[in-house]
């Protein structure tokens, strides 16, 4: 087996020699400001090492990455009876569609498609205003990865939320059926704030290691959530995390992953390692186009994979 610096050092050359880099989101204004040329990595290893290149303590929005955060906290909240409003399935669908909500009584998919997160903010608000769900995810995540520097960037959520029609339209068809519990301005409110989390792949990749080392986290040992639950996160993430590219994903890297239209991903190699990796060039389905390849390269190196 290669040797994790060797490799990731391979990865970020070629990667840096790169033509086609994709395209940066436009849908969301501020983010197509960002420079298409950034590319970081970082793999925290279950064993407490932790290695990166590039751009990797650079921090970018982490968008759709946040998903699986939201996710864990919402499984804690409310455990298993979240899957009464939310399905777990693949969609088969870009990450923003609304076609399959009218067919399926406003039950989204799945809870990384963007009608799933908004079900899944719409959990977490609950008891809460606003502004302390927001709150609750931020500390989150910042224990998680033991930075309190993780912050938000309020021009990013502010961006969104100026520009975010489907968004709008997904969460008030969703209201339509009963399964929105909060008015849909207050559960996008914290669903844009906790999309525009403000990471570095470092941080990212540390706050990962609780789904690479069975549920606990790798840093104090504590228990994050179970081990099946985190087992179960994973699966989602490889069966849904990229939307409708979640097949190819799976076929060419083989673990499991998730995306965000920042060029982010959070990949997990269970019982070794927790990968975040940055390119905000995306591919038509609106993944991370070289942070993809990066890392289907990197498992191959590693020989690392689920199957
Ligand atoms: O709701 C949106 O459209 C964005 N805040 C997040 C979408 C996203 O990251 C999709 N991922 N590839």
């Amino acid at each position: 087996m290669a040797e994790i610096e060797t490799a990731l050092a391979q990865v970020a050359a070629e990667m840096a020699e790169a033509r086609d880099r994709g395209s940066v989101a436009t849908y969301i204004p501020q983010l197509g400001k960002v420079d298409p040329q950034r590319f970081g990595i970082a793999v925290a290893m279950n064993d407490g090492r932790v290695f990166a290149e590039g751009d990797a303590d650079e921090p970018f929005s982490i968008q759709s990455v946040s998903k699986v955060f939201t996710l864990t906290l919402a499984l804690g909240k409310i455990g298993d009876s979240l899957w009464q409003r939310v399905g777990r399935e693949p969609s088969g669908n870009p990450f923003n569609s609304i076609v399959q909500l009218e067919h399926e009584h406003g039950i989204p998919r799945n809870p990384f498609v963007n009608a799933g997160a908004i079900v899944v903010t719409d959990v977490l608000l609950a008891g809460h205003q606003p502004r302390e769900a927001i709150g609750e995810i931020l500390r989150f995540v910042q224990f998680l990865c033991d930075d309190d520097s993780v912050y938000i960037d309020r021009s990013v959520a502010a961006s969104e939320q100026a520009t975010g029609f489907r968004n709008y339209a997904l969460a008030n068809y969703m209201r339509s059926f009963g399964n929105l519990t909060h008015a849909p301005e207050m559960a996008l409110g914290v669903y844009f704030h906790h999309c525009a989390f403000a990471m570095t792949c470092r941080q990212l990749a540390l706050a990962g290691r609780y789904l690479a080392n069975g549920g606990r986290h790798s840093g104090t040992g504590h228990t994050v959530i179970s081990t099946e639950r985190a087992r179960r996160i994973n699966a989602l993430m490889l069966t849904c995390g990229h939307y409708d590219g979640s097949g190819e994903f799976a076929f060419r890297v083989g673990i499991p992953g998730k995306s965000g239209v920042g060029g982010g991903i959070l990949a997990v190699v269970p019982g070794v390692a927790s990968i975040a990796v940055w390119s905000p060039g995306l591919n038509a389905n609106g993944n991370s186009k070289l942070g993809s390849l990066a890392l289907e390269r990197l498992a191959k190196v590693m020989n690392w994979s689920v199957f």
